[in-house]
């Protein structure tokens, strides 16, 4: 299982801000999970920027690809839209316990407009740009991914079979 970590922050994309989501993304995963991470980047908060580093790693067959930053109500936060345009099958549920538990950690989680859904085989997800939240919807999401992701890249004959059981 590849992943892929994308950090929208115009402030990082040009240097003038270090970039601590993203690591911390990676150094979970590369800690917690069994997948490499083979592709992470930084971008500009612009919906064809971000649209095209999702369609080029989706195409790359990156099987998961965690994006961080831009979900929020500031005029250039676009994630959600951006990835919006590039989801082919929404997968709401993600997004919503992503905002049903953290609301419980914190009331600003309902300012969080991120989404989540499905390009193919990959699954996307918007995570908040902050590295606190980044852990906490980390800590909400890692039990559940796996089977998300046996599910979304098993082969059709396996789906049948499961199917006749
Ligand atoms: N979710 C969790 N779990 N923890 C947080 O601290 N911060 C919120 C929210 N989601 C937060 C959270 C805040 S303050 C904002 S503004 C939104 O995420 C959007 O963040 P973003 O614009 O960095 O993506």
């Amino acid at each position: 299982m590849q992943a892929g970590i994308l950090t929208v922050s115009d402030r990082a994309s040009r240097g003038e801000y270090e970039d601590k989501a993203g690591p911390l993304i990676r150094e979970i995963l590369t800690s917690r999970t069994t997948w490499p991470v083979v592709r992470q980047g930084v971008v500009a908060d612009e919906v064809d920027e971000i649209a095209a580093a999702l369609r080029a790693w989706c195409a790359e067959g990156v099987h998961l690809i965690l994006t961080t930053g831009g979900t929020g109500f500031a005029p250039r936060d676009v994630t959600p839209e951006a990835t919006k345009a590039v989801i082919e099958r929404e997968t709401p549920g993600i997004a919503e316990a992503l905002r049903a538990e953290s609301l419980k950690i914190t009331r600003h989680a309902m300012l969080s407009r991120g989404v989540a859904g499905i390009r193919g085989r990959t699954l996307i997800i918007n995570l908040p740009g902050n590295p606190k939240a980044v852990k906490e919807s980390l800590d909400i999401l890692l039990p559940v991914l796996p089977h998300a992701l046996d599910l979304l890249t098993q082969s059709p004959h396996s789906e049948s079979q499961h199917r006749m059981v």
